[in-house]
């Protein structure tokens, strides 16, 4: 039986709201045993919808033949938390012809994707989006986030951090809160704009039972 079997509606409800106050590490550590079984309950999607679309723009053949040319495709998962983007990207993506990051505030999160030996991560880090990142300039060919722009966590002015570590004409594929980018979006077309970079999507996306999501594709000139 899993964690959550054990707690009402109410009682994910109530967990899950707390991230809304305070998407910070303190709240993340204290959920970070249960933080699957939790958002299981309310059916959690964006992990698959940002692998999914991540795919969309990287075809199996083109990342063999980066890999085989001697530099595999490298990418960062901003904001990993415990694993599940690359648990899900393990499935459908042959991980031999990727390197896969994964970097987020939460030590705990981390610590619960280190023990999944099955999702693919080459390297994880401590990392605070909301500051320079600790990786070289335009190291990544591509970016994925999944949950972590939305109220209490993430905003666009973390962007800039983002597209200094990705390399040009690669892509950061993000989720948003449909509410939160709608709330933000100023914010976002200008720091896309500063950047240099172009928003190629915007599209609505299975995200979880209790909100609406959407991924944003951009592209760094
Ligand atoms: C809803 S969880 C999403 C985790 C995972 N990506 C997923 O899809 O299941 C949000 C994550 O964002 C992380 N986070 C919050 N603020 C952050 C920041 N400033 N820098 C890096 N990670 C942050 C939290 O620690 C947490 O692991």
């Amino acid at each position: 039986m899993s964690a959550a079997a054990t707690l009402t509606f109410e009682e994910v409800k109530t967990r899950i709201r707390a991230t809304e106050k305070d998407g910070g590490p303190t709240t993340y550590r204290d959920l970070a045993p249960g933080y699957e079984a939790v958002f299981e309950q309310v059916e959690w999607a964006a992990p698959q919808s940002i692998v999914t679309k991540w795919m969309e723009h990287y075809s199996p053949e083109s990342l063999q033949a980066q890999a085989a040319s001697g530099r595999k495709h490298r990418i960062l998962d901003a904001g990993c938390g415990t694993g599940l983007v690359g648990e899900y990207m393990s499935t459908v993506v042959q991980m031999d012809n990727v390197e896969l990051y994964g970097g987020d505030i939460t030590p705990e999160m981390i610590e619960q994707a280190k023990m999944k030996k099955n999702a693919g991560y080459m390297d994880f880090k401590i990392i605070n989006l909301k500051k320079e990142l600790p990786y070289e300039e335009e190291y990544f060919d591509s970016i994925v986030s999944s949950g972590v722009f939305y109220v209490a966590h993430c905003g666009p002015d973390c962007l800039p951090n983002i597209f200094r570590v990705l390399k040009k004409g690669g892509i950061l594929v993000t989720t948003s809160r449909k509410a939160f980018y709608e709330e933000t979006k100023e914010g976002w077309d200008k720091y896309i704009r500063e950047s240099n970079c172009t928003l190629l999507e915007a599209v609505d996306i299975p995200y979880h039972t209790l909100a609406k999501g959407i991924s944003l594709v951009i592209k760094k000139n």
